[in-house]
């Protein structure tokens, strides 16, 4: 990109960004949007980004830079023109926010209180749309909506595709066509929709009200665990730095909240680690051409989507369930006869960067003995409300450790949270299963970054292993694609249906952009570094789990509680 020089309210600048939105930021301006998301393609339609350029309106987002602009950002003209296309906005916006879920980090409230205009200003006509509660893990409030355009970007950037106009003029409807409800559509649930919304249009389905029923029972034992993404990403919402960790802190705060156990999905991902470590092994020793690669499955965002979309590739999913449904099931089981409790009486909840385990934890083979192995899935956003709500300050508490028996995680587990994170701690377990030894050196490098899809050879001291990572749906359907015509021959593949992995998932924090992401991502390899525990198999509680329960590796005991099956689906038909 060639650095142009542009003329900015009187001041000369040096700039190499493209558009002149992201201009006119780099240098301390912060042009007011609401269509326009850095992470997406511009719209251009809430023009509440206009400047003046060379005595023309233009919005900002979607205008390219060009030598010599000479641009005013906030002439007297500007700012009455912004706040009148404002006001047009909030003159049919049905103005709720004391009860709305999005109060406090509502991009729309929050504009028009820096612009100071008051929803009164201008009464327009309001509409009385019905709000769709179809699906398990995704709320539409048509009302709410502002017709920017996001959610359909981010749902055509996943290859779904299932958000569109409906309807024209005043009667506009953004939502799945023919005014369908979301569970009548091959919706995958990632949440992409939602995180991306800058209002509470789409927003992940609400369940705090329902867990802090059951945290209220006294009959019940609750448990609670959080998934690797979350200690990295939550205290965003509590206005701390990004990729502040939280982890031990965030122990007291949930057993502040009443919760009676609080565990690590990270211990989970160990016991997923350790399952498909073994799978794929057994799957190269017995040269299973037909099931290699093994595509990993602890996205159900992106299981979702097989099971849709990509149904010649059901057979090489790995049998694993996620590791936080590994680690409810192991809940209900081992946990519960160690701490001699009636398992149905126990309550697990789940605290997950992702709106698609909301789905998960509702389909049936999610349940052993007629039990579901997690009750209820919040959010990340979900858990920062109930922290909002009861005034708990989470960086100002002591630290505590998870309970026991299962409270020790490695940090192979922690990396779940970030793309590549999986084949990297399966193959530090898959090099001690092959070689019987610890691996020379336990870093991929090469598997590890936000670039969309790393192809990369892993060397596991002397077995050489061909990897592929992927997130994003879209970019999996492109690497699917190079897979089935021959283009890319790798062993092992890791998908994940969220930008950056689960730190960019549905769930997790608003706003979530890249940058936020890197540095989500910079702090879970940094837990990475600094443990002294960094493989799965040598996490001592995962040792003790298959010791005193789960026999070994692919055994029938573990099979039955910790593997699971996929369908083929019909898009048409869900
Ligand atoms: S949850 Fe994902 S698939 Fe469903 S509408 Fe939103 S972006 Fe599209
Ligand atoms: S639902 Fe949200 S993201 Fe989609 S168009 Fe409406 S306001 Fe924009
Ligand atoms: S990448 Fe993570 S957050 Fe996104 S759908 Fe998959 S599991 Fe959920
Ligand atoms: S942000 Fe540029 S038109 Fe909406």
């Amino acid at each position: 990109m060639s650095t142009k020089t542009i003329i900015v309210d009187g001041n000369e600048v040096k700039t190499d960004k493209e558009m002149l939105i992201d201009a006119i930021k780099d240098i301390g301006i912060k042009v007011p949007s609401l269509c326009h998301h850095p992470d997406l393609k511009p719209w251009a339609v809430c023009r509440l980004c206009i400047v003046d350029v060379d005595g023309k309106i233009v919005t900002s987002c979607n205008t390219q830079v060009r030598e010599g602009m000479k641009i005013l950002t906030h002439s007297e003209r500007i700012l009455d023109e912004r706040k009148m296309n404002l006001k047009l906005i909030l003159a049919n916006h049905p103005f709720a926010c004391e009860s709305c879920i999005r109060n406090g980090y509502c991009e729309l409230q929050k504009l028009a209180e820096e612009m100071n205009v008051k929803k009164e200003e201008i009464q327009g006509e309001t509409r009385n749309l019905k709000s769709d509660y179809s699906s398990l893990s995704i709320v539409r409030e048509p009302n709410k909506c502002i017709l920017c355009n996001r959610c359909v970007e981010a749902c055509d950037k996943q290859h779904i595709s299932i958000l569109e106009y409906n309807g024209r003029g005043f009667k506009t409807i953004i939502g799945p066509a023919f005014d369908n409800i979301l569970s009548n559509t091959p919706c995958v649930s990632c949440g992409q929709c939602a995180l991306h919304c800058p209002v509470a249009a789409i927003t992940e389905r609400n369940q705090t009200r329902e867990v802090m029923h059951a945290v209220n029972d006294p009959t019940k034992h609750v448990v609670v665990q959080i998934a690797p993404a979350i200690r990295v990403s939550v205290g965003e919402s509590l206005g701390l730095e990004p990729g502040t960790v939280l982890t031990e802190k965030l122990v007291t705060a949930l057993k502040m909240l009443g919760f009676d156990a609080v565990l690590d999905t990270s211990t989970g991902a160990d016991l997923t680690t350790m399952e498909e470590a073994h799978e794929f092994i057994e799957r190269l020793k017995n040269n299973e051409k037909e099931r290699l690669p093994l595509i990993t499955s602890c996205c159900p965002g992106w299981v979702n989507y097989c099971e849709f979309f990509q149904h010649d590739f059901i057979k090489n999913m790995s049998t694993c369930k996620s590791p936080h449904m590994m680690l409810g099931a192991l809940i209900k089981t081992y946990y519960a006869k160690e701490k001699n409790i009636d398992p149905k009486n126990i309550v697990v909840v789940s605290i997950m960067p992702c709106t698609a385990k909301k789905n998960e934890c509702n389909r049936v083979e999610m349940k052993n003995d007629l039990m579901r192995n997690v009750d209820y899935v919040l959010t990340t956003r979900e858990l920062a409300s109930m922290l909002k709500m009861t005034g708990i300050k989470v960086d100002q508490l002591q630290e505590s450790a998870f309970d026991n028996p299962i409270e020790t995680a490695s940090s192979a587990g922690v990396m779940f949270g970030a793309t590549g994170g999986v084949a990297e701690s399966v193959l530090r377990t898959a090099g001690f299963m092959l070689t019987g030894k610890k691996l020379k050196k336990l870093e991929f490098e090469s598997l590890r970054g936000m670039k969309g899809i790393k192809i990369a050879e892993a060397d596991l001291d002397g077995k050489k292993i061909r990897v592929a990572i992927v997130h994003g749906l879209g970019r999996t359907d492109d690497l699917l694609k190079q897979i089935k015509s021959g283009e890319v021959k790798v062993d092992l593949i890791e998908v994940m249906a969220c930008y950056g992995g689960c730190i960019g998932g549905g769930g997790q924090p608003i706003p979530t952009t890249k940058e936020l992401i890197q540095k989500r991502m910079d702090a879970i390899y940094k837990i990475d570094d600094n443990s002294e525990l960094r493989t799965s198999y040598e996490n001592p509680n995962i040792q003790s789990a298959y010791y005193k329960f789960l026999k070994e590796p692919g055994s029938d005991i573990s099979h039955k509680y910790l593997h699971t099956r996929y369908f083929t689906r019909d898009p048409y038909n869900p």
